[in-house]
């Protein structure tokens, strides 16, 4: 019921307190949308600056990869200790579920397989399935040098037109093709391509030397895939220089998922993204939590 009766003069306006207009965390989303900057904030944690993402959207174009036979026993385990997952709706409907408020980076591109051109794809959800979803990003690939370059940029700005209209953010993922030099040169240009068309954030490749270089030269965050499956610590130790060198944190899949012990390596990693943990920390950690889920499960 309204408080019609008791309507009294408000006193609490604190006349002399200025009204606060901090500035946004993250780099290049200033003039973004509040929806826009709350997503970018439940993606990114505002008291690092940083994220760990789980990807496993692989099996869009690579089938049943390693490790991601099962999502629901193999993935589903692990989303408490990341603070997004990227994946496509296929697997989000089917494996994960609903009870999990992860926020969710939604691959949306598809259209070729392993078995043909890579950079051939297309807009594969539409934009209100995301929402539907609840997706709190949407993905898709960028192929600088690549056949279908123009194509993918077109994926691209077309996911940011859309997205922007509804407040979500997209990540540009720079695909390398197989001829392509994994070098400062390479990545400069796809970084920067991304993030000239709009994308808010990228995901990029980690590589030596000019990595800092790429991010200083990129005014949106970057973030790191993790490739193929490194031993644990040098997959940590590229974390490390990653985030050292500027990334905004990673976005990890096959050295997590197929890692001796996922549970422990995602802990990991996020030691070395949200509290600098040195390698040799976190590689301490990694064996510790290893051991203690080993010795956790000889005892069931
Ligand atoms: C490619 O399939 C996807 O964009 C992956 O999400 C990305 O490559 C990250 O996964 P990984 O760390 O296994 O490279």
């Amino acid at each position: 019921m309204a408080d019609k009766d008791d309507i009294k003069a408000g006193k609490n306006f604190a006349p002399d307190v200025p009204a606060k207009n901090d500035p946004f965390f993250l780099k290049g989303a200033g003039a973004l949308d509040w929806g826009m900057q709350n997503r970018l904030a439940r993606i990114f944690n505002p008291a690092s600056g940083r994220t760990v993402m789980l990807a496993f959207d692989h099996g869009y174009f690579q089938g049943p990869t390693t490790g991601l036979e099962r999502i629901d026993l193999n993935i589903r385990p692990l989303a408490p200790y990341a603070d997004v997952l990227m994946c496509t709706r296929g697997a989000l409907r089917t494996s994960i579920p609903a009870e999990v408020t992860k926020p969710v980076a939604l691959r949306c591109s598809a259209g070729q397989s392993i078995l043909t051109e890579l950079s051939n794809e297309m807009i594969a959800v539409d934009i209100e399935d995301a929402i539907r979803l609840g997706a709190c990003a949407m993905a898709a690939q960028v192929y600088i040098g690549a056949e279908y370059e123009h194509k993918s940029i077109a994926n691209v700005t077309k996911l940011i037109d859309t997205g922007t209209r509804y407040g979500v953010p997209t990540l540009a993922v720079t695909g390398v093709g197989a001829d392509m030099q994994r070098d400062e040169r390479y990545f400069s240009l796809a970084t920067r391509i991304c993030a000239e068309i709009g994308a808010h954030y990228v995901k990029s490749y980690y590589f030596e030397p000019g990595f800092e270089n790429v991010v200083a030269g990129c005014p949106v965050p970057i973030v790191i895939a993790g490739g193929k499956k490194l031993p644990e610590r040098d997959a940590l130790e590229m974390a490390y220089k990653a985030c050292d060198q500027g990334a905004a944190g990673v976005d990890m899949g096959r050295n997590i998922f197929q890692s001796d012990s996922p549970i422990a390596m995602i802990q990991a990693v996020n030691a070395v993204v949200h509290e600098n943990a040195t390698v040799d920390n976190a590689f301490t950690l990694y064996e510790d939590l290893k051991a203690d889920l080993l010795r956790q499960r000889a005892a069931e």
